[in-house]
């Protein structure tokens, strides 16, 4: 089915993902939305998260997509099953991969999640992690409400990255877990600042290759895979053109990238409400 995967984010931190699934799913169009001009979603309520995340879902519904990836922790904790309710099309998260990954690496089952505020507060990963491990495992949840802002900033490299990120993490006895999941799709651009605080005995998870995984599974269980050649790959944003396009540019393998503003609403209303 040659029809593209919608991907969605409060920004530009699912990109995370979606450089992931150009590199393992090479033939799969993609169409991404990044909801910038009401990020960040993590100090937000689980109730305004979850109504954004819907109209994301719809308007993405209406641009024709075959299935979709929530590639933010922040809307996958607060309405992953209010949107798989209300679309037909195949809908998955980045909590369950996650989880899934840290418990695979984890020898004692004791593990640190790192997210927004939102994400911590949902408790979304504890209770993933702890039905995946029969109750088994150990979760502590820290939020790191510090990390977004500078990652959005393109300031991920710096001393000052550096220094928000020890600042930020010296509240945790690193003798209490041994897994860390980097909870917030913005956090693997922190990724080398963060493994350089914890001592190497720590594993550090990105649910994004776990999420690609989950993708290539769901597309082969509904039969939905793109056989034929000539992927097309397009940006969205509901914020600023030229700053999201600056960020593809510097993260993504792509050449001259299609980088457009969206209204969702216009969008929306154009084609009609058509929700199950
Ligand atoms: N995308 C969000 C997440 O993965 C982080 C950014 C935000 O707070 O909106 O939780």
């Amino acid at each position: 089915m040659k029809a593209p995967i919608g991907v969605i984010d409060s920004g530009v931190g699912g990109l995370t993902v979606v450089r992931e699934m150009i590199e393992r799913l090479p033939k799969e169009s993609i169409i991404y939305i990044g909801d910038d001009a009401r990020c960040p979603y993590g100090p937000k309520s689980p109730e305004e998260v979850a109504s954004y995340t819907v109209e994301l879902a719809e308007a993405l519904q209406h641009l024709g997509i075959k299935m979709l990836v929530i590639a933010c922790n922040t809307a996958t904790a607060a309405a992953l099953p209010i949107v798989s309710e209300a679309f037909d099309f195949p809908i998955i998260g980045v909590i369950e991969p996650g989880s899934r990954a840290a418990l695979q690496v984890s020898k004692n089952e004791k593990i640190v999640v790192l997210g927004t505020i939102g994400t911590v507060k949902s408790e979304a990963y504890n209770r993933a992690i702890l039905r995946r491990s029969d109750g088994r495992a150990e979760v502590q949840a820290l939020a790191c409400p510090n990390f977004v802002p500078i990652v959005e900033a393109g300031e991920y490299d710096t001393p000052q990255a550096k220094e928000v990120v020890a600042e930020t993490l010296s509240v945790l006895d690193s003798d209490t877990f041994d897994t860390a999941i980097l909870g917030c799709t913005h956090y693997p651009l922190l990724e080398k600042q963060i493994r350089d605080y914890f001592p190497p005995s720590v594993e550090i998870i990105s649910s994004a290759v776990e999420t690609v995984k989950d993708v290539d599974r769901t597309l082969r269980a509904f039969g939905i895979q793109n056989k034929e050649s000539g992927r097309t790959i397009r940006f969205y944003t509901t914020g600023e053109r030229s700053e999201f396009k600056e960020i593809v540019e510097d993260w993504l393998p792509i050449e001259r990238p299609v980088v457009e503003h969206i209204n969702l609403q216009a969008v929306i209303r154009s084609k009609g409400r058509t929700l199950r």
